[in-house]
């Protein structure tokens, strides 16, 4: 499957955050509100097996995405252990949905998961809000 363009979302903005960029709220989100999708190619089980890519989602056993496009505006999400988003995963498509209310001026952030996570970001030091603390 190809990539596909999406238009700039309403409501977010790329941003600089403690994690390099990040993606940050320009209006305030309700709780179960849709944020973005995170959309990039399909891959092959092998090429996710070698891929070095730092955009690789897991959609379930079949399907992995790689989202390192630049339209997929929702690369940007940064990983927290203490999210306000959580990936929504609708007939083989990711979604970002706020698990919380979210203030204008906010960043999302989402639980990469614990294989991402001790892969990517533990070995480096995770530079979520409730880790710098
Ligand atoms: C999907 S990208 C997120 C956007 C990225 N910050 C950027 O500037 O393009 C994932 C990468 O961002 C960094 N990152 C995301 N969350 C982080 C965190 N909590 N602590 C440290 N690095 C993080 C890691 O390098 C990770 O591999
Ligand atoms: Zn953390």
């Amino acid at each position: 499957m190809s990539t596909k363009k999406q238009t700039y979302p309403d409501g977010v903005r790329v941003g600089r955050s403690s994690a390099g960029l990040g993606l940050f709220a320009t209006r305030a989100f309700k709780k179960g509100e849709r944020i973005i999708e995170y959309f990039g190619r399909t891959i092959s089980k092998e090429e996710e097996y070698t891929s070095r890519s730092k955009y690789l989602f897991e959609v379930n056993s079949r399907k992995t995405i790689d989202g390192t496009t630049r339209e997929n505006i929702a690369r940007y999400i940064n990983h927290s252990c203490k999210p306000n988003c959580e990936p929504e995963i609708e007939r083989g498509r990711v979604f970002i949905d706020a698990i919380k209310s979210i203030k204008k001026g906010e960043e999302f952030t989402y639980d990469y998961g614990e294989e991402y996570v001790d892969e990517h970001i533990k070995p480096y030091g995770c530079r979520c809000v409730k880790c710098k603390k």
